[in-house]
């Protein structure tokens, strides 16, 4: 099995900025002033921009040095090079990027955020949704590539429920179902040597559209279905999730020209995210439709998606946030189950460890799962969270400066973006102790407390971020990933 795409959480985008300067005003106004003795930020150190194409080239196809399709190389190479700072600047349409490979300053970083943290991210996405889609998304666009007070309205809004244990528990029983289906999908696919097939990533993101569906649209859509006709409306999902994944890295980091000139690239893009919004709103208003016919009596009656029908008198919100979990809640969880199923197979001492775990806390693999076992299951947890630290598929994070702030040492202006590469920093000696041993037991309590040398900086592995702006979807996905893991290791 072969995974090497990547996922980038952090872009950039200028837009929207006026409404967060505006809140931060008074936020800014306490915080302390940078000695003049700092060193300048034209010091920092990083690789030299040409006239006209700044750095830009070395992102290009083929006369480019970097590979933007392996960013976590890049971020390699930088850190290699440069050390704990590096700053990538003159690039074509967008502000400097600066690589912070410190944890202690990506924690001073993330403590200055302020209280609407800006994620520089998908300038694709902040353009259609605050241009080209204006007229759908109004003022409430929703949390991905959304800033300032709309981003905070908005958040307040749906967090409670998508983040509440009561109502993620409830998606144990779904997923599980789900689940099960995929794991009948890799019995039929498997070889004679029991090898699954070399596009078998392809499977993991339709199990993922699968359980996205169940939670963001309140349906099955079938993709699981080994005989899917290429025109069924759940192909077509499939391909325009496929599409939207692969092409928005190549718009925003290697072909960022559509600013300029609208390629047919962007024209696609354009189509296939009206296309989700179609979905969404069809699948919402059927959602609609059933809780008009349901007998409630309680919140616990409720699914997710009726919640936030029950709470908000305008549908749009559920639409809205339906299409940003499934915009950013496929092709993160997949890479993060490559990654740990590849490991899981690699290992056959953690997968044991793992077997005998689920053993004790469910003799009958036949029993549903519940939350009651899946806390029985330290150790399975830990396995997850040893994959994110040394081979994290979010390659990082990161922050647009809302206020200057000292960083290594040096004046850094606001409006810079900060990138935090938690695949690097999360295998730093500097943070992490054994940092090249694999050792899911750091994770666990126990473990930390026989052994005194045993550390890891909170701020040195963040698969899921940090603070106010932290990923929405988190407890969705550990939820997805423990079930997936836990039907495939009995
Ligand atoms: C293992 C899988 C996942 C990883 C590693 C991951 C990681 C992240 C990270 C690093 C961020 C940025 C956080 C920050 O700025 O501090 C984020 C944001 C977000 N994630 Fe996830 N994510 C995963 C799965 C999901 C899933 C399954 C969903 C949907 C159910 C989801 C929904 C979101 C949303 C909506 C945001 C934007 C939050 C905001 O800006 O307010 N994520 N995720």
């Amino acid at each position: 099995m072969k995974f090497n795409s990547k996922q980038l959480i952090f872009d950039c985008s200028k837009l929207l900025r006026t409404h967060q300067q505006y809140r931060l005003k008074s936020y800014v106004a306490q915080t302390s002033e940078i000695p003049a003795t700092v060193k300048p930020y034209k010091d920092i150190p990083g690789p030299r921009p040409i006239p006209l194409l700044g750095n830009t080239w070395r992102l290009l196809p083929i006369i480019g040095q970097y590979q933007i399709a392996d960013f976590a190389n890049v971020c390699d190479i930088l850190h290699k090079e440069y050390g704990k700072i590096c700053k990538l600047s003159g690039l074509v349409g967008r502000p400097d990027l600066l690589f912070v490979y410190d944890a202690n300053e990506i924690e001073k970083v993330y403590r200055h955020e302020g209280p609407t943290p800006y994620r520089p991210s998908m300038p694709c996405l902040v353009y259609y949704k605050s241009v080209v889609r204006k007229d759908f998304f109004g003022d409430l666009p929703g949390v991905v590539g959304v800033h300032g007070e709309p981003w905070r309205e908005f958040r307040t809004r749906v967090q409670k429920p998508v983040l509440q244990l009561h109502t993620v528990r409830k998606y144990i029983e779904p997923i599980e179902v789900v689940t099960n289906d995929f794991i009948q999908r890799m019995n039929e696919m498997k070889d004679e040597n029991d090898e699954m097939p070399s596009d078998f990533d392809n499977e993991i993101h339709k199990w993922a559209l699968e359980c996205i569906g169940r939670v963001a649209l309140d349906v099955r859509l079938g993709c699981l279905d080994p005989n899917l006709s290429p025109d069924s409306e759940t192909q077509k999902i499939i391909d325009a999730a496929k599409y939207a994944l692969r092409n928005v890295a190549i718009l925003e980091l290697k072909m960022p020209f559509w600013r300029y000139i609208p390629s047919s690239l962007w024209t696609k893009y354009v189509k296939n995210m009206n296309y989700f919004i179609e979905i969404c709103m069809k699948h919402i208003d059927a959602a609609m439709q059933r809780l008009k016919q349901k007998n409630v009596t309680s919140d616990k009656d409720l699914s997710l998606i009726e919640r936030i029908l029950t709470s908000e008198k305008d549908p749009k919100i559920a639409y809205v946030l339906a299409l940003d979990l499934i915009l950013v809640g496929i092709d993160t969880i997949s890479m993060a189950v490559c990654s740990i199923l590849y490991q899981l197979a690699t290992r056959p001492e953690e997968q044991e460890k793992i077997h005998q775990e689920l053993l004790k806390a469910l003799p009958d693999p036949n029993t549903p799962l519940t939350s009651k076992h899946l806390e029985q299951v330290p150790y399975l947890k830990a396995f997850i969270k040893e994959v994110f630290r040394v081979y994290s598929t979010v390659i990082g994070n990161g922050r647009t400066l809302q206020q200057d702030l000292e960083i290594c040492g040096y004046h850094v202006p606001k409006g810079i973006q900060c990138v935090f590469p938690t695949i690097i920093t999360g295998n730093m000696e500097d943070y992490v102790t054994n940092a090249s041993t694999f050792m899911p037991e750091r994770w666990l309590s126990k473990h930390s407390e026989n052994s005194s040398n045993n550390t890891i900086h909170p701020f040195a592995s963040l698969p899921y971020g940090h603070g106010a702006r932290m990923c929405l979807g988190r407890r969705f996905a550990d939820l997805e990933m423990q079930i997936l893991l836990a039907k495939v290791s009995f």
